[in-house]
């Protein structure tokens, strides 16, 4: 009995755990956006809610060629061939994703 409970807790305190970092992630990509695409694509809401979840899957997929694709030529290009776009792209990635069209959420700021 305590033994169960014991491992109970401590797959709870693990899950918890993952959900924090997954938060982070996300937290993360949101501020990266809010930094480097807001200007061109309105607030968080809107950006994120630019593509379905499938789709952004297909955008950031092999290091997020097709992403960088569609900035070819842009002003951002520069930008998202870049070191600094490489290190956020998961990032953004895990913040457009959990926001997707067809995700039901919406993040509570930005
Ligand atoms: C300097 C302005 C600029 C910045 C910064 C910028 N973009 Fe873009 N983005 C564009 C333009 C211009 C296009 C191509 C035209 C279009 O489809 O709107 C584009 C295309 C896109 C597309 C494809 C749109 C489609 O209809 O297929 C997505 C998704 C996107 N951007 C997301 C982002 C994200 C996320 C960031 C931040 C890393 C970002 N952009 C940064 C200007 C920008």
């Amino acid at each position: 009995m305590k033994k169960t409970t014991s491992v109970l807790l401590s797959a709870l305190v693990a899950l918890g755990m993952m959900s924090t970092a997954a938060n982070a992630e996300i937290k993360k990509g949101q501020k990266g956006y809010l930094k480097k695409c807001k200007k061109c694509h309105g607030n968080g809401t809107k950006g994120a809610a630019m593509k379905t979840q499938g789709e952004w899957e297909a955008l950031f997929a092999n290091d997020a060629a097709n992403f960088i694709a569609d900035h070819k030529g842009t002003k951002a290009e520069k930008f998202v061939n870049g070191k600094k776009f490489k290190k956020l792209a998961p990032h953004l990635k895990d913040f457009l994703w959990e926001y997707g069209s067809d995700s039901g959420n919406v993040p509570s700021c930005g």
